[in-house]
């Protein structure tokens, strides 16, 4: 009798029908996913299935409406849900039920060091994204931070690959338990905007594996992304939205990606090379056809008409057809079509509470001489909020991630809310111009005339509320170009050292995604670190100014005192921007404070760095063993004590480092961290785990991970530049 259950069930799957109520298979939600998609593609014509590889307007592709399979839906990203847009257009549409929350950026996050904000943040993008009926949300981004001059470091997670992997993880995982697919951005090497179309990078084995791919790595091994979308740039001579190695290499078949590549918005040239080299769902592409009447634009892309005669005429091969669309029905079946799809929420008070907490534990304080900082209510009646930064609005701007908010709450409302509106006083100082994408549009105002006004207020003030930094216009923290100096812009540093003149209690909080020069900052003295903080940002920083949030983040990137110092700027144009379309990234793996330290530069503020309104006391690190082998896990554990007066979070870090190797080895590296909360006068003991495996080097010769034998050095930290103590461990 069960023999004959299963063989009627077999039937009715080989048919294509489900076994209780005679629907077909793919639209039976309790039939596994590859069953599902196995019967559509069965079902459908060349025609159809050409149709799903390409756009149908800026942000959707077709699906197949004859056999109710929907259309797929993206939206950017990273930081919350854009506005939507015209069918075939950027600019909105202008509707009125799409105001979003908006979350911090991704630098911010980084700088929570804490994986828990980071489901967190995911979760509540994603519900957004489901609930405008989203099924791609474009992000998160995880380029690595090789210079501060790129326009795109404020939607990234800093110069760390272990850092940005732990990070990453849990941000998809928290968008697609939504129903939602993440889409990790933008593989790979697009790690600068000037020339980004075009810049063709050359980088060794070792370097990519080490520094530029762990983090994609770990967003299809570990977090199992359903999307990924590939780079404007070119590797080794092929655009990566059609690259060979890359694609069907390195992600298909290293890492067994299942999910959809999806183009950067015109990032796709060439028919062959994208039927071929791994390309799945061509976006963004510009066609004539896109200013030509009365023809389909989206028919002349390169995945469109020229695949579906290639296919005719037998260039291109059915299997590589089938392949595509088999990995956009599996998104498709995991999100829309899923039966578990929950319906999300938009603009809850519960995505402004958690935009709120991101914000607060990814803000990181720089100095604080003589306890400045924290400046409780009541404190002062006199007050002077200076700055830009304190009224601009943040969410608009730098490009694709520019958003359209239900609110937004500015550094001078949340200070206003804090301190009582009666004892601030507010100047601008400096004006930088509107935001037009692509263009760099200067303020109308006289700068002279701001300086002086904002000197007068400073002259009074009991202290000084210093809101600069960058912005999200052009040629700043901005999408589409590099900053063009490493230099505060709109004469800030003249500003400031006017301001310095009349008032040396100056509270300097610098708005960014990006390091800054600072010449001021011995004169000064507090800085904060404060990243776009998304809705509730000056709520968030009012929290944190006032004690009422003790600071917990720290620097996912270096702060480097000036711009050659970085390993990037070290070897002339070929390194950075290109010469021609040429790149070489010359420094190697010796990215971000890998560099620093192994050239023992100095800088303004290492990575990892970030300071609290308590002090902590590090024991002594401690392993469960002296020898491991290669398969080992190691165990590490320290004391950490609370040693101040108030409650605070610790980010405790662990670095690795092979003294002697038969290859370069950074002088450390990051393996663990933790987020440690300790009540004042509190000790806990912090253990931590690393794989020994975690320490191994990519070999070139042998192309894969090498543990050599010998001796490790691991030590517990506050920073990659405050090494607590130091332990030596021995892997035969
Ligand atoms: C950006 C992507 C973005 C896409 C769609 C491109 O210009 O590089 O990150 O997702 O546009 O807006």
């Amino acid at each position: 009798m069960k023999k004959l259950t299963s063989v009627v069930i077999l039937l009715f799957v080989v048919a294509g029908l489900s076994a209780q109520n005679h629907t077909p298979v793919y639209l039976d939600n309790t039939q596994s996913i590859e069953l599902r998609v196995k019967n559509a593609l069965s079902l459908m014509t060349l025609e159809e299935k050409v149709a799903m590889c390409h756009a149908q307007s800026k942000f959707s592709s077709k699906g197949v409406s004859r056999l109710g399979i929907p259309e797929v839906w993206m939206s950017d990203g990273p930081h919350g849900i854009r506005e939507e847009v015209l069918w075939d257009k950027w600019s909105g549409a202008g509707w009125t039920n799409d105001s979003c929350t908006a979350f911090p950026a991704l630098t911010c996050l980084a700088a929570s060091f804490n994986p828990e904000m980071s489901k967190l943040y995911g979760k509540s993008v994603g519900e957004e994204a489901r609930y405008r009926n989203k099924n791609v949300l474009l992000g998160p981004g995880v380029n690595i931070y090789r210079t501060p001059l790129n326009g795109r470091n404020f939607e990234y997670m800093g110069e760390d690959p272990y850092l940005t992997s732990r990070m990453v993880v849990p941000y998809i995982q928290g968008v697609q338990q939504c129903g939602v697919a993440a889409c990790v951005k933008h593989f790979a090497l697009n790690n600068q905007e000037v020339n980004r179309m075009a810049i063709n990078v050359q980088v060794s084995d070792r370097a990519l594996n080490e520094i530029y791919l762990p983090a994609f790595k770990a967003a299809v091994e570990e977090a199992k992304v359903w999307s990924i979308m590939g780079s404007y740039n070119q590797f080794r001579g092929q655009h990566c939205c059609h690259n060979d190695l890359l694609l069907n290499k390195i992600l298909k078949t290293d890492w067994k990606f299942d999910g959809v590549v999806i183009s950067d918005w015109g990032g796709v040239h060439n028919s062959d090379q994208s039927v071929n080299n791994g390309l799945d769902l061509e976006m963004g592409t510009s066609t004539n056809g896109l200013t030509t009447e009365g023809i389909s634009p989206y028919s002349e892309y390169y995945l469109a008409n020229p695949f579906l005669q290639g296919l005719k005429s037998g260039k291109y091969s059915e299997t590589v057809l089938n392949d595509k669309v088999s990995r956009i029905l599996r998104l498709i079946f995991r999100t829309t079509m899923s039966a578990n799809r929950p319906n999300g929420k938009f603009v809850s008070p519960e995505h402004s509470e958690a935009s709120r907490k991101i914000a607060e534990q990814g803000i990181v304080l720089l100095k604080n001489e003589k306890q400045t900082l924290p400046i409780s209510a009541g404190k002062y009646k006199k007050i002077a909020v200076i700055g830009e930064n304190a009224v601009r609005s943040m969410v608009i701007g730098g490009g694709s991630s520019s958003l359209k908010v239900a609110y937004e709450v500015s550094p001078l409302v949340g200070l206003q809310k804090k301190y009582g509106k009666e004892t601030i006083q507010q100047s601008l100082g400096y004006s930088s111009g509107p935001y037009v994408y692509e263009k760099e549009v200067h303020s109308k105002l006289n700068a002279d005339s701001l300086i002086t006004a904002a000197v007068e207020i400073a002259k009074t003030a009991e202290v000084v509320f210093y809101f600069g930094g960058l912005n999200k216009n052009n040629f700043q923290d901005c999408e589409g170009g590099d900053r063009k100096s490493m230099a505060l812009p709109f004469g800030q540093d003249k500003l400031l050292s006017e301001l310095l003149k009349v008032n040396k209690n100056i509270v300097v909080v610098l708005l960014s995604g990006n390091a800054v020069e600072m010449p001021w900052l011995k004169d000064i003295p507090a800085l904060v670190q404060s990243w776009y903080l998304g809705s509730e940002a000056g709520n968030a920083i009012a929290n944190v100014l006032s004690g009422e949030v003790n600071p917990s983040g720290k620097l996912p990137f270096t702060f480097g005192a000036k711009l050659n110092d970085y390993g990037a700027h070290s070897f002339g144009a070929i390194s950075y921007p290109g010469e021609g379309n040429n790149q070489e990234y010359k420094e190697d793996i010796l990215v971000g404070y890998r560099w620093f330290d192994t050239k023992k530069i100095k800088p303004l503020f290492p990575f990892g760095f970030g300071l609290s309104y308590t002090t902590f006391e590090y024991g002594n690190i401690t392993t469960d063993k002296n020898i491991y082998s290669e398969n080992d896990f190691i165990k590490v554990s320290f004391a950490l004590k609370n040693t101040g007066e108030v409650d605070g979070t610790e980010v405790v870090q662990l670095y690795a480092s092979q003294p002697k190797a038969s290859v370069v080895r950074p002088s450390k590296e990051l393996k663990a961290f933790d987020k440690i909360y300790l009540k004042a006068g509190e000790t806990k003991t912090v253990e931590l785990q690393i794989k020994v495996q975690d320490m191994a080097y990519y070999s070139e010769k042998t192309h894969s991970w090498v543990v050599e034998p010998g001796e490790f050095i691991l030590c517990n930290a506050a920073s990659s530049a405050d090494l607590k103590s130091s332990i030596k461990i021995l892997v035969e």
